[in-house]
């Protein structure tokens, strides 16, 4: 089937479409249709079915008679670590760590937060709460205490599951200090916390409140799959918003296993039985639906990688992944290629291994340039597909589906629609707009099965940053545009999220820390293009009147302050002080021409704008941190 046919028949019959689609899953009871638009605008699916994600991820497969087939590599060249676990041990595995939670009295419904580096065990966590149908939460590692502390008193986890430590080249992070400190800020304290002991750091346990992950699990019996309806959080992973609060995106269980299941053939050409390897980190979506998720649900081999594309020990870690591990399909974020590329411009490294198992490259989680995308063809010899989604998604809105048919690339476009989104470029009133022009992206409601339901005890908010601002619609908070073929081009955020080395952002949130500061009176942030990780967020803080302390002192404690408060993965190391900001009559700050004028790229001042001379002082600011030099 062609692409255009297979879109088709998801337009002409949507429910037929995903039913179908949900035969390839297990059900204890089948759901008796997909849609279920009762509380429209909010929809959901496949609400009446009965299903658990480890089963389809774990069990089955063992069932099935491929038990000895590995689940998962884990190659950690920073410890110098490498392990195959079959399906048949990570079932044992994870019913075993299941089977513990359950005794200490973890249910359907309670919420288990996880904070681990780049180990097996984490991948087990998860599945052993999908088990349960307990909902996890997982935070990304190079978060520090203070955000944990806010997912924390949202989420209100029973019990937490953490590491001793993580392990960054050349530094221990310290998992389990960032995690008392979390609990002594955090208003909600959970039941227990359960710490697995890393030989590179072990940490002090609380009597009475910290449990050992192996003794905990000792002798106990485990614990079979729990069933639980098709609307049911599976997880809520916590994104970047407009404000320090960061969103609770929810995944709801059915459709999540449906979905993810059927990206594996139809995105990404692999049949079960290959070695599919995202290089991500769990902390995020991509590593929720493609290190964990998706691969296991679909009888893939997995692989949890703890280590960097450079430095891990060098530009060639890839490559040798690949060879040693037959690896068929790779997905990662432009910025690790972009990291390669800088150490090895020649591709000197590739040369030194046998490649012949990769078929494709993908790409997401932030735009691919094409001079990356352009050295990965010319290296590889494989089709380097971009594709487009976010955390709220689950999967890709747009891409180049391989396993259904080759379309052309078309470098600069993450390609199609996939069924289940009618994308459409509207204008500021949400009139759509024709091919070429560019607009706010927003997806024709319903969205398809998968993607976020709602946000954790955030209805409201959900509807208004979402819904509001285009009746019917759901808005991506991103522009772009799509070409005469229906290629898809995404340019730039429509907010105030930006997108550094990959990782999503919050301007508003590094705002506010330094807001916090007592010398600081005003400030803005924003995010300029940086040739390694995309973009980089800067900092303009005005000092209160009467301060005279030395700018590089201050600029020193707010760059500490970002990274104690939000964590080093902010990458927060650019802060000038200024007299003023830049403004419109309203009061409202000059982002926008801030970004253009330090990317060198031409500007209009707006009309609006209070005082146009405020401008050149922006410039000078921004020259003495080496941008704006056109
Ligand atoms: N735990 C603790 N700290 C972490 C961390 C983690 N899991 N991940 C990153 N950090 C830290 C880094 O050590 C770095 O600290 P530093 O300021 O002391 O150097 C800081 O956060 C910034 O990290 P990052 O922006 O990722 O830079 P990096 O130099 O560590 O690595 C890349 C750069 C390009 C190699 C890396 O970002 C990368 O591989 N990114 C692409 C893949 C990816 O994960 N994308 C996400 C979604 S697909
Ligand atoms: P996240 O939720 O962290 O996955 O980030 C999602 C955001 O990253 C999107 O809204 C886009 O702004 C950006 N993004 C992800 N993939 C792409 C892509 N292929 N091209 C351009 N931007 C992308």
């Amino acid at each position: 089937m062609t692409y255009k046919a297979l879109y088709k028949s998801w337009q002409d019959n949507p429910d037929a479409f995903w039913m179908k689609i949900a035969e390839n899953v297990d059900w204890f009871e089948k759901p008796s249709k997909a849609l279920f638009d009762e509380k429209a605008p909010l929809y959901e699916w496949f609400v009446d079915g009965k299903t658990n994600t480890c089963w389809n991820a774990v069990d089955r497969h063992v069932k099935a008679g491929r038990g000895d087939q590995t689940a998962i590599i884990y190659d950690s060249p920073i410890t110098q670590t490498k392990q195959k676990i079959s399906y048949a041990d990570l079932q044992t595995r994870v019913a075993s760590l299941a089977g513990a939670l359950r005794n200490k009295g973890v249910e359907k419904g309670d919420r288990v937060l996880i904070y681990m580096p780049m180990v097996p065990e984490t991948i087990e966590a998860m599945l052993a709460c999908a088990r349960l149908g307990a909902i996890h939460s997982v935070v990304f590692g190079g978060f520090a205490s203070n955000e944990l502390a806010v997912r924390i008193d949202d989420a209100q986890p029973k019990c937490i599951i953490a590491a001793s430590c993580g392990i960054e080249p050349g530094r221990v992070v310290h998992y389990k200090p960032l995690l008392d400190n979390a609990l002594g800020l955090a208003a909600q304290q959970p039941e227990f916390c359960v710490i697995l002991q890393r030989e590179q750091e072990v940490a002090k346990l609380e009597e009475g409140r910290d449990e050992d992950w192996h003794e905990f699990q000792y002798g106990v019996a485990p614990a079979d799959c729990v069933p639980v309806e098709g609307n049911h959080p599976a997880y809520i992973l916590y994104t970047s918003g407009t404000t320090g609060q960061p969103k609770g995106v929810v995944r709801a269980t059915g459709g999540h296993l449906v979905a993810l299941n059927w990206t594996m053939k139809n995105i990404y050409d692999v049949d079960s039985g290959d070695i599919f390897w995202a290089a991500s980190d769990v902390g995020w979506v991509v590593g929720h639906s493609y290190i964990c998720y998706a691969p296991l649900i679909h009888g893939n081999t997995t692989v949890v990688f703890e280590g960097k594309p450079v430095g891990t020990p060098d530009a060639g870690t890839f490559w040798r992944m690949i060879e040693e591990y037959k690896i068929k399909c790779l997905f990662t974020a432009p910025t690790a290629f972009r990291a390669i590329k800088r150490e090895d411009p020649k591709g000197e490294e590739v040369e030194k291994y046998d490649l012949s198992s990769l078929k494709s490259l993908f790409l997401a989680g932030e735009r691919a340039d094409p001079d990356t995308i352009e050295w990965a063809q010319s290296q590889l010899n494989v089709p380097v597909i971009d594709h487009w989604w976010q955390t709220e998604t689950g999967y890709a809105i747009a891409a180049n589906p391989m396993g259904i048919e080759k379309l052309p690339v078309k470098i600069g476009s993450p390609a199609v629609p996939m069924p289940g989104y009618d994308v459409q470029i509207l204008d500021e009133g949400g009139h759509p707009l024709p091919a070429g022009k560019l607009g706010a992206i927003a997806i024709k409601l319903p969205l398809p099965p998968g993607t976020l339901p709602t946000l954790w005890n955030a209805e409201d908010r959900f509807k208004s940053s979402y819904l509001q601002q285009f009746p019917g619609f759901y808005e991506t908070g991103d522009a772009g545009l799509v070409d005469e073929d229906g290629y898809l081009y995404i340019m730039a955020r429509t907010d105030d999220v930006i997108n550094v080395a990959g990782h999503r952002l919050s301007t508003g949130a590094m705002e506010e820390v330094l807001a916090a500061h007592p010398d600081v009176a005003e400030c803005a942030v924003i995010g300029v293009t940086d040739a390694l990780k995309g973009q980089l967020p800067l900092g303009f803080l005005c000092l209160n009147s009467g301060v005279h302390r030395d700018h590089a002192d201050v600029v020193a404690e707010v760059i500490k302050l970002v990274r104690e408060k939000i964590g080093p993965v902010a990458a927060f190391k650019l802060a000038v002080v200024v007299n003023r900001l830049p403004k419109t009559r309203s009061g409202k700050i000059l982002r926008g021409t801030m970004v253009k004028i330090a990317d060198n790229k031409a500007f209009k001042a707006p009309a609006t704008i209070d005082d146009p001379a405020i401008l050149d002082e922006i410039k000078a600011a921004l020259q003495s941190l080496g941008y704006a030099n056109n």
